[in-house]
Formats: structure tokens, C-alpha cells, sequence
């Protein structure tokens, strides 16, 4: 699976630097393209010579040739590579990573980079169990960053513990993984909802709610990693469409519903994710209503439930639901999974710190229709959104 496939290798100045040139080789073996970038100190622990011989490349150390001014343009690197890897990343290294700070060719390329990113700590056990590395490896995770986890065993100081780098074998397996669960979902059409709806009273004023459009941007962008052709039909958020995935914008629940049957008639299942507005005004009124001294009565209408509308209509395609819930979760989740005749429904409590809205981190549980319940930890919106579409591949591919 790594045939063809261009690799950002970030080597940073640790002991385990060593066991970067194997990597280097096994990659290069696999048919990858690599790109070797060093930090200052990597030089120091492993030869650029060694390095540019095995990757077949020069090493890219400085932001410029020193001896003829040519620039290595960090951004062109970052759009060339289909993954990033630091490996061996020390704790320095991921600090920086965690912080944004941007002082040689690695992190300026990190910084850059629009493709997966991998890391793979190396560091002696004390280090590695710090409080600020263990936050810092917590925030690049909810960051969408992979960690390779090290090893338990002897360390470079003399000391036995967690800290040893993942061998090389381990390293392009995790790739591997990664780029053959791309393509599973190839030549299937899928549907995400998302964000809000805007329910407009008069030409200034509407009815909204709080959803941001995360986790649903989220999915789609999973979904089309792996190859699915992907239509998001979105309400009005500040997000880019993730790569590869075609948007629909839509304000209304109304317009959301047209756009959502239109599409879905083409499409071999759906992920409804949008917060929907259950009512709409029932009259809109042409011009701005003025500001009087009395109480401003506002009659609602209800909308149409997208979801159970599908649900009649999907016959033997995939349709999965979202259910946000504060109170009895699973009972209320469970009902809406029956009657609006999904597949599974992806329940988030509001009563669990770091889900639901505007958060990047959520926790879902997942519904299936025989009855089988799986919950899963706090994680980025993005890890959350592969093990959804874990659940769609074991509907899909079954
Ligand atoms: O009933 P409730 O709004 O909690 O159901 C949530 C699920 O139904 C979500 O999957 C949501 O996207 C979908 N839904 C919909 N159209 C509506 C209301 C909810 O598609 N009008």
C-alpha cells in the first residue's frame, strides 16, 4: 500500500535517530517516495550522507543552501507529502509541534503540512511520562496527529521503561494500515448532513442553534480518506469543505430537506448529522419587523424530520443518525433509532464534559439496531469520526 506513496520523514536528535535509516529503507523497499527532513542536532546522532544515500534524496536541514541561497520551501513540501512522519520525535520536538512554534525546516514544514501526520516518540521514561509531554501528546492527538506509541523496554540512559521508539517494522505497518483503510470505502456515493439550519423571521432575524458543523466535516473528510465519494449538504458554518468532498450549501431546514432527498437518491447510505431546526416561523415577514412596547408572539411551525423521511424511503441503504441527548441517553437514542428507521445512531450526552457543541473533542456511543451497544472514550472529533466510519465499512463491506 505504500507504492507510490510521497513521506515527509522529520528526524529530530534523539539516540534512536539510528533507527531512522532503517525505516528509511524498509519505506524506500515498499516503494515509497521519502523525503528526509532534519533538525540541527539529528546531524549529530545520524549522517545526512547516510541518510540522502538510503532515500535516494538530498537532506533538507536549513530553510536555504547555505552555499548557493536556493530555497526549501516548506509549504511546497507539505502539499507534496500524503503523510508526515516524525520519527524518532523528541520531547523537545513535539512541544514545539504542540505549540506552533516554528524554528527550522521540520516544524515550518509540520506547520504546513495538509496531509496525516504521524509521530513516533522517543525519549527516556521520565520524560516520556511528564505531564507537559503526556499534555502535549493530548493536544496533537485532538489534533488529528497519530502517535505511534514507544515501547516498554531498555533505554539509552540505562534505565528499563516506556520511552523506546517503535521498531521500524511497527512504524510502516501503522502506515501501511493507514493508507490500505483509505481506499475501503472506494466506489460508494455517501451523504453527510451538517452544521445548522437558519430559520429566517424577517430579513434580519433568524432561529439557529449552536451547532458549529464539526463533527460532521469530520466524517465527510473520513469517509473521502477512504476513498467514498462524498456530498456534504451543509448549513451555514466557518469550516472548509475537507478535501475531496462535494458541498451543497443550504440555509433552511426546507432547503436542507430538497438538497438531502435530491442527493441521497444517488447515494448508497447517509450519516444525518445536522441540527436540524424542528420549527420554523410559520409566516416570514417581507421586511424588518419594528420594535414595539409589547410582547412579540412568534407562531412556529414544525419542519420536516429529514431523517424519517429518509428513513421511509431508504429501502436496503445505510442510514445512520445522531442523537445529542441530556437525559435518559440511551432509551431516547434507542427510540429514535426505531422510528426513524436507522441503521445505527451515534448518541453524545450533554452531560459528558468535552462533547456536543463547538468542542473538538467528543464521545460518542454507538446504537446498532440488534441491540448492540459500543462506547467509546473522549477523543479528537476526527478519531471519533474513523470509528463511524468503522461502523459504516461494517455495514458497507459486509
Ligand atoms: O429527533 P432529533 O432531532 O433528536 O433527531 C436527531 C437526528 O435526526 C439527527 O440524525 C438529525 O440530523 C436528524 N434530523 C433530521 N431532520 C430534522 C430533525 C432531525 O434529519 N428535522
Amino acid at each position: 500500500m505504500l507504492k507510490g506513496k510521497k513521506i515527509v520523514l522529520g528526524v529530530t536528535g534523539s539516540i534512536a535517530a539510528y533507527k531512522a535509516a532503517i525505516l528509511v529503507r524498509s519505506l524506500v523497499r515498499e516503494g515509497a517516495e521519502v523525503q528526509v527532513v532534519m533538525t540541527a542536532l539529528a546531524r549529530q546522532f545520524i549522517t545526512p550522507l547516510t541518510m540522502a544515500t538510503l532515500s535516494r534524496r538530498p537532506i533538507l536541514v536549513e530553510f536555504f543552501d547555505p552555499e548557493n541561497g536556493q530555497w526549501n520551501s516548506h509549504v511546497s513540501l507539505g502539499e507534496w507529502a500524503d503523510a508526515m512522519l516524525v520519527a524518532p520525535a523528541t520531547a523537545n520536538t513535539l512541544a514545539k509541534m504542540a505549540t506552533g512554534v516554528a524554528d527550522n525546516l521540520l516544524l515550518t514544514t509540520y506547520l504546513s503540512a495538509r496531509c496525516p501526520v504521524f509521530v513516533a516518540p522517543a525519549m527516556d521514561l521520565d520524560m516520556y511520562a511528564h505531564t507537559a509531554t503526556q499534555q502535549n501528546l493530548g493536544l496533537l492527538r485532538s489534533r488529528g496527529v497519530q502517535v505511534v506509541e514507544p515501547g516498554e523496554g531498555e533505554l539509552a540512559s540505562g534505565l528499563t521503561g516506556k520511552g523506546r521508539m517503535a521498531e521500524p517494522d511497527e512504524i510502516v505497518s501503522a502506515l501501511d494500515r493507514f493508507f490500505c483503510k483509505r481506499r475501503s470505502l472506494a466506489g460508494r456515493r455517501l451523504m453527510v448532513t451538517a452544521g445548522p439550519t437558519v430559520e429566517p423571521i424577517d430579513p434580519v432575524r433568524y432561529i439557529s442553534n449552536h451547532s458549529t458543523g464539526k463533527m460532521g466535516y469530520a466524517i465527510a473528510g473520513e469517509l473521502a480518506a477512504r476513498g467514498a465519494e462524498v456530498v456534504l449538504v451543509s448549513g451555514p458554518t466557518a469550516l472548509d469543505a475537507p478535501a475531496g468532498v462535494r458541498r451543497v450549501d443550504v440555509g433552511t431546514a426546507a432547503a436542507m430537506c430538497e438538497a438531502a432527498q435530491r442527493e441521497f437518491a444517488s447515494c448508497d447510505g447517509a450519516v444525518m448529522c445536522a441540527a436540524v431546526a424542528d420549527y420554523t416561523p410559520a409566516e416570514v415577514s417581507g421586511v424588518k419587523v419594528k420594535k414595539g412596547g409589547e410582547a412579540w408572539r412568534l407562531e412556529l411551525k414544525p419542519t420536516e424530520d429529514i431523517a424519517a423521511l429518509l428513513g421511509r424511503q431508504k429501502g436496503d441503504r445505510l442510514l445512520v443518525g445522531f442523537a445529542l441527548e441530556t437525559n435518559d441517553e440511551q432509551a431516547h437514542a434507542g427510540d429514535k433509532l426505531r422510528r426513524k428507521n436507522f441503521d445505527f445512531i451515534v448518541l453524545n450526552s450533554l452531560r459528558d464534559a468535552g462533547a456536543g457543541f463547538g468542542h473538538d473533542t467528543n464521545k460518542i456511543s454507538i446504537l446498532h439496531r440488534d441491540g448492540r451497544v459500543a462506547g467509546y472514550a473522549l477523543k479528537s472529533k476526527r478519531e471519533a469520526a474513523a470509528d463511524i466510519a468503522d461502523a459504516v465499512e461494517g455495514y458497507l463491506l459486509k
